[in-house]
Formats: structure tokens, C-alpha cells, sequence
């Protein structure tokens, strides 16, 4: 992706969340300079992976297939294998119209994908065999406390206010039908490095950066190259 559509993306996505009442933290606001002078006082952010994470999947057309994230809260691996400490995560997204993020599912991670305001979420889901996406396969998750069975190939749609729950090996792919949707996800301790696995191999879970511009704010996947 280029620098310069991450920023106009970046600012589209602030203006799209401040019409909805969300308002990010602090550390959203910071820039690289400021990343980079505050460098040790902010290792827990840069090291828990919170920030902004613009991705068009590695395909080049994020209009087509993308996905704007900002991790606002992510806990410790160490904690989740000891039962207790910050187990917890927590993003703010925006699935555009017609933006699909890819078929994918976790090993670890278990999430709910919640539909806070805008269009209408749609969500295709499969079960898992052997690992793969077995897309002759179904699955049951849990919308807002409510077990749906869900046949293959059946669309699950959530209409703002609704949720539902994805655990490990529950194959997902989304995008919005009639506007921008603002999603939020609420999930158990996240690593976007290790475990994600998409369906279609070509896919990657950051973008490519071909720098026209200078960035306004680093992207999460930026922290390792800037940072260090
Ligand atoms: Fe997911």
C-alpha cells in the first residue's frame, strides 16, 4: 500500500468513529517523532501491539479486500498460559462497504465480532477439518447469547447492537452490505503475527508499505523497522 493512502485511510477512519462517539486513546495521536523520542516509555504499547493496522491483505486493492484495525487493549501470552492477568484484547474496525477481509480462523484466539453502528455485517462461516476450511461443513456459534446453527455457505448478518462469538478452528470471512460498518472486537489475548491463517495462501495479514509520504501515525507493523 502506499504511505500516503494509509494517512488519507487513517483520517477517514478517525472522522468515521468520532461520528459514531468512539473516541481513541491517547497514544493514537502520537507522531513518529514522538514514537521514537518516547521510545522506552512507551515499550508497552509498541511491545502489546496496540496501535494502527491498516491492511489491504497483502492483495493491493483495499477497496476490494481490506480492513482498517486499531488494537486499543492486548494482554499477555505469559498471563493466558497461567489462567489469570490480562487475558484480554480489544480493537476497533471498520469494514467498508463491500470490503471483504478474507476467510481465516484462529488456533488461539477466541473473539466477538460486534456490529457497533453503520451498515449491516455479513459474515460467511465454515467448519474446520483436519485444519482446512471445509467449506461442506457448518458450524454453531453464539450471536449475543443465542446458539445459531449456521449451514455451509449460510450468511450470518448483523445488523448494529448484534454480535457474535467465533472460537478457534471457526472459519470467517466478512465484509458490510449498505454502508460502513463500525466494528469492535473483544477477544482474548491477540497475536496478529501467529495466529491468523487464511484460506487463500496468497493472503497476508500486513501490507507491503511503498513510502510516498511521510506517515502521520506508525502502523503496528511498522514499530520493528522505526522503532528499533
Ligand atoms: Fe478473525
Amino acid at each position: 500500500m502506499k504511505r500516503s493512502d494509509i494517512n488519507r485511510i487513517i483520517r477517514e477512519g478517525e472522522a468515521f468513529m468520532r461520528s459514531h462517539g468512539y473516541v481513541l486513546p491517547p497514544f493514537s495521536r502520537m507522531s513518529p517523532v514522538e514514537m521514537t523520542e518516547r521510545r522506552q516509555e512507551i515499550a508497552n504499547i509498541t511491545g502489546a501491539g496496540l496501535g494502527w493496522d491498516i491492511t489491504d491483505f497483502g492483495l493491493g486493492d483495499f477497496e476490494k479486500t481490506g480492513l482498517f484495525l486499531f488494537t486499543t487493549r492486548n494482554g499477555r501470552i505469559e498471563d493466558l498460559k497461567q489462567g489469570r492477568g490480562m487475558l484480554y484484547a480489544e480493537k476497533a474496525m471498520i469494514s467498508r462497504k463491500d470490503q471483504l477481509t478474507p476467510m481465516h480462523k484462529h488456533v488461539f484466539k477466541t473473539e466477538d465480532i460486534i456490529n457497533r453502528g453503520g451498515g449491516t455485517l455479513v459474515l460467511e462461516l465454515f467448519g474446520d477439518t483436519d485444519g482446512i476450511c471445509d467449506r461442506d461443513k457448518g458450524t454453531t456459534v453464539a450471536c449475543d447469547g443465542i446458539l445459531r446453527t449456521i449451514a455451509p455457505g449460510e450468511k450470518l448478518s448483523l445488523v448494529p447492537g448484534e454480535s457474535v462469538t467465533l472460537v478457534p478452528g471457526d472459519w470467517h470471512g466478512f465484509w458490510a452490505e449498505g454502508g460502513d460498518v463500525f466494528v469492535a472486537e473483544v477477544s482474548t489475548v491477540n497475536d496478529d503475527n501467529t495466529d491468523n491463517y487464511f484460506e487463500n495462501p496468497a493472503v497476508s495479514r500486513f501490507s507491503g508499505i511503498e513510502e510516498d509520504e511521510a506517515p502521520v501515525h506508525l502502523l503496528v507493523s511498522d514499530y520493528g523497522p522505526w522503532l528499533r
